[in-house]
């Protein structure tokens, strides 16, 4: 395949999109008010994918970053996602928060379902406007550096205020806020601070970011992330920028507070030590789909896809000596031109004729379900 494209290639390329995308937002704006509602397949399901397609329009071509995901986040669970970089595990979360860089990034199929207490929506069909009801209140993103996700310029305790200031109508049926007074929100807001473990939290509430250790703005963040009590913690890569003794203490954090708020978490990451021990689910991702989902203890266990096993293999054991550490041969396809058969035929030593086809979902058990057409799994 050549990376070449003719201007008149790229003219048309240009051309082709700007239709694409008016088209997707102009049926967005347009749909009727059923659209944008949903009812849960299970009840007790806070977030469920069913084959969501999420596409960037760029000048090379359609990226095909999520290419039809389907997998549920129930309530309460952590559900940990992993997968080489590059695979989708990124787009798939902005894609729930509707943060997608606009107008290239754009959902082109499929719904994603949010258990809302007031009714199931299909966030898929939210305007993007209607949006700020829902981030924050009751999905939290969790970034992977505090520091450019926090505003330097205005005080940690400042910057957690606003958000229940934003919401605090909300708050306020919810309980979470006993009224909406500035005095109750700042109550709110320390009480948030102790409950992330920052112990001197008045203190705190007077600091701007810079102020704070690395481990201590992560702490901030995510202070704001469940200071509004949401059903969803999204944490990508949460730390991968601390170092290790303040990554367990960060992971301790947000196992308790899981518990302690009743909120599911996201995990996205590619340490599959953290998935390991952190969560209930594990989904798979390669190249823009899911091809294994499973309990954690399905997927530790019992890996099914030849590229999960390689994902294990490529994972340090502490204590074994290994001259060189594992990795999976080859690249993840192009996801300008993704292949019609499985798309990790050309790295996958089982391959063989079927392959030629991408293979469907199956059970391996209730819980365990793979794309793959390997016999005897
Ligand atoms: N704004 C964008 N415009 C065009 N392509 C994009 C954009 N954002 C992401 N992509 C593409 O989408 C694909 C998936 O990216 P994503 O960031 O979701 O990967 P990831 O699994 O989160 O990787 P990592 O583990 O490195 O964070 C990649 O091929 C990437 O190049
Ligand atoms: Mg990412």
């Amino acid at each position: 395949m050549s990376n070449y494209i003719t201007a008149r290639d790229a003219r048309r390329i240009i051309r082709e999109n700007k239709r694409a995308i008016d088209d997707i937002e102009k049926r967005l704006k347009t749909l009727p008010a059923s659209a944008r509602k949903s009812v849960m397949r299970d009840a007790d399901n806070i977030v469920e994918f069913d084959n969501l397609r999420t596409h960037f329009f760029t000048d090379s071509g359609v990226v095909k970053a999520v290419d039809g995901v389907s997998f549920d986040v129930p309530r309460g669970s952590t559900v940990g996602v992993v997968g080489e970089s590059g695979c989708g595990k990124s787009v798939m979360s902005l894609s729930l928060m509707r943060l997608l860089q606009r107008p290239q990034g754009q959902i082109t199929d499929g719904e994603i379902r949010l258990n809302a207490p007031d009714g199931a929506i299909n966030i898929a069909n939210t305007l993007p406007e209607k949006m700020g009801d829902i981030r924050g209140a009751l999905l939290a993103m969790i970034f992977q550096e505090p520091m450019t996700s926090l505003n330097p310029v205005t005080r940690i305790g400042q910057q957690l205020d606003e958000v229940l200031d934003l919401h605090k109508v909300k708050l306020k049926e919810r309980g979470i806020l006993s009224d909406d007074s500035k005095a109750v929100i700042k109550k709110r807001t320390i009480e948030s601070l102790e409950m992330v473990g920052i112990s001197n939290a008045e203190g705190v509430y007077g600091m701007y970011p810079h102020e704070l250790s690395g481990g201590m703005r992560q702490r901030a963040m995510i202070a704001m992330a469940m200071s509004c009590e949401p059903l969803l913690m999204i944490a990508d890569e949460p730390t991968t920028a601390l170092d290790v003794t303040i990554q367990a203490q960060i992971l301790d954090l947000l196992r308790g507070l899981k518990d302690r708020i009743n909120a599911g978490i996201m995990l996205i990451t590619h340490d599959l030590g953290v998935v390991a021990e952190m969560a209930d689910t594990v989904v798979v991702m390669y190249a823009g789909r899911v091809v294994e989902r499973g309990t954690a203890t399905d997927i530790y266990k019992s890996p099914a896809h030849p590229y999960t096993v390689g994902l294990m293999k490529s994972k340090p054991i502490p204590g074994r000596k290994v001259r060189r550490l594992y990795s999976i041969p080859g690249r993840v396809p192009n996801p300008v031109e993704m292949p019609d058969y499985c798309y990790f035929r050309d790295r996958c030593e089982y391959a063989r004729g079927e392959c030629d086809e991408y293979p469907p979902e199956r059970d391996v058990s209730a819980t365990h379900k793979v794309s793959c057409w390997r016999d005897g799994i």
